[in-house]
């Protein structure tokens, strides 16, 4: 590797480029990694999965103790709310974690280059002073908030999700721009800590890309659960005055418009590539129309020795969807096969109950051929109703002749633990059948899953 400076460059420590970086030096490349922040870990670990997971656990025990979930179960309590504790936790989550990255380079010896990387040439970075050249170059640069134009994010009226994280006093009234994972996600931390939730939606539902009966049944949990949602609306300004905003809000199909009041504002409407800065132009690269980095299947751009990975590349932006390219670009890189299957790259929206998908759609799968599907109320799974969480479904969609597995979907409380499941089985290759004759431990919310397998030729026994 004569004048290289590395055999791999990752440029972002996110979970794409620091798992990338981590398998990169165990087999055996000499590796550096470029970030800007001041901790590793990128969006996830930093204001991201980590964060937002901590908010969500805390606030969900807050409100079974605020709003008689508890006394249900005879544990009576006095509640106060302690937002600064529960603040630190949340830092203390993302120290630990992003402190644990560190270790990880430190013991794999990845050498953490902090500053800022941009293009220079095809192999060659400059990050403030230094100028590194790579053998391999890997993009995982990761995203950030999409603005709404004209709307101005302060951070302490109008938030993104990282204010949305750090906001110091309960809002009285909020508003969420965006009903999609974020928002909800969020708003129902804010909602359980006390804030009238407001949620505007530009499509006639929430969740968009899940399917369309969970999005749904997702929909009337939360209403239940005390969102408000104005869906097929439009915010079109924001005013902020003091600590106080105004919406202004109009039909998505054109009409009259109304205003809105609030305490805070969220802006949800979505995450964009990050590339700003990089100089991809000196590289000979360029980005498609949404932004992202183009690559084969094998995680290359269109120039030699650069690769790309994570939420800048297409496909959904998720953690770990970024991780397993992280594995396999390494491998490739080594000139091993790195495969990752992107049909089956499961969602999770850690709402309460959870809500989950691995797969196709219904709507997706019955456009592609003849489906059969099985269908489960968590009301009627054993585990679910002793644990009085009653809300939620299991649905198995499987090809009609074959039987195979095509997609899952599940509302249950530990939605997103069960879809793991789902998701191996679907990997293997697995038809319903095959999950309805696996045995499942007693008592499971996941015989739910069972059961919607062996729903799907009619034979559950619960219903
Ligand atoms: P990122 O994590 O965005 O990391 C990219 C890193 O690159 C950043 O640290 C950035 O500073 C650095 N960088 C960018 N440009 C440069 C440069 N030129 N030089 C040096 N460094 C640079 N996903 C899930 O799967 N589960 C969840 O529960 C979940 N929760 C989320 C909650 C929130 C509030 C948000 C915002 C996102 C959440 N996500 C979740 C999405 C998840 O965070 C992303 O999909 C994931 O972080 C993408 O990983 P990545 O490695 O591609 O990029
Ligand atoms: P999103 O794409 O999930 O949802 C954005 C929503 O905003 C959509 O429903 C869209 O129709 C709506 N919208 C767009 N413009 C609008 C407008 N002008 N007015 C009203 N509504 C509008 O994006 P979100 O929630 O910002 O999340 C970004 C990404 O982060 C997601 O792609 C997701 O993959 C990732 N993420 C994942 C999490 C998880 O896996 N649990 C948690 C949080 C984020």
């Amino acid at each position: 590797m004569a004048d290289y400076d590395f055999d791999v460059l990752v440029i972002g420590s996110g979970p794409g480029g620091y798992v990338a970086a981590i398998r990169a030096a165990q087999l055996g490349l000499k590796t550096g990694c470029v970030e800007s922040r001041e901790t590793l870990g990128g969006t996830c670990l930093n204001v991201g999965c980590i964060p937002s997971k901590a908010m969500l656990h805390a606030s969900e025990l807050y409100n079974e103790a605020a709003n008689g979930g508890l006394a249900k179960l005879g544990v009576k309590t006095t509640v106060e709310l302690d937002l600064d504790t529960m603040h630190g936790q949340r830092k203390d989550a993302v120290k630990q974690l992003t402190g644990g990255i560190e270790y990880l380079f430190k013991k794999n010896k990845i050498e953490w280059i902090k500053g800022r990387a941009a293009f220079t040439s095809a192999d060659t970075v400059q990050v403030g002073d230094r100028s590194v050249r790579a053998k391999n170059i890997v993009i995982a640069t990761g995203s950030s908030v999409t603005p709404l134009p004209g709307v101005e994010i302060d951070q302490k009226v109008v938030v993104d999700s990282t204010g949305a994280l750090e906001i110091a006093k309960v809002p009285e009234k909020m508003v969420v721009i965006g009903g999609g994972v974020i928002g909800l996600e969020l708003g129902s931390v804010w909602k359980r800590l006390g804030a009238q939730v407001t949620v505007v939606e530009f499509l006639d539902q929430i969740l968009p890309g899940f399917d369309g009966e969970v999005r749904k049944e997702a929909n009337k949990i939360m209403k239940k659960q005390g969102l408000e949602f104005k869906l097929s609306t439009k915010v079109t300004g924001v005013t902020v005055a003091g600590d106080k905003a105004t919406l202004t809000l109009e039909p998505a199909a054109g009409g009259a418009a109304e205003t809105i009041e609030a305490d805070a504002v969220l802006v949800s409407i979505g995450r964009r590539p990050n590339t700003d800065g990089l100089a991809l132009d000196k590289a000979g690269l360029a980005v498609n129309q949404r932004g992202q980095v183009e690559i084969d299947h094998d995680f290359r751009t269109a120039v030699p020795g650069i690769w790309a990975i994570g939420d800048v590349v297409p496909g959904p932006m998720l953690a770990h969807k970024a991780e397993d390219e992280g594995i396999a670009v390494a491998e490739n890189i080594a000139g091993l096969t790195g495969i990752v299957n992107h049909d089956v790259i499961p969602s999770v929206v850690y709402t309460a109950p959870e809500i989950a998908g691995v797969g196709l759609t219904e709507e997706v799968a019955k456009e592609r051929g003849e489906v059969k599907v099985g269908k489960f109320p968590m009301l009627a799974n054993s585990r679910a109703k002793t644990n009085h969480e009653p809300d939620g479904f299991v649905k198995v969609i499987a090809d009609a002749k074959t039987d195979r597995v095509l997609g899952v979907w599940i509302i249950a409380s530990v939605g997103g633990t069960m879809i793991a499941q789902a998701a191996q089985a679907m990997e293997f290759g697995a038809t319903s059948e095959d999950i309805a004759y696996t045995c499942h431990a007693h008592p499971t919310h996941s015989e739910a899953l069972k059961e919607a397998a062996m729903a799907v030729t009619g034979k559950p026994i619960h219903i």
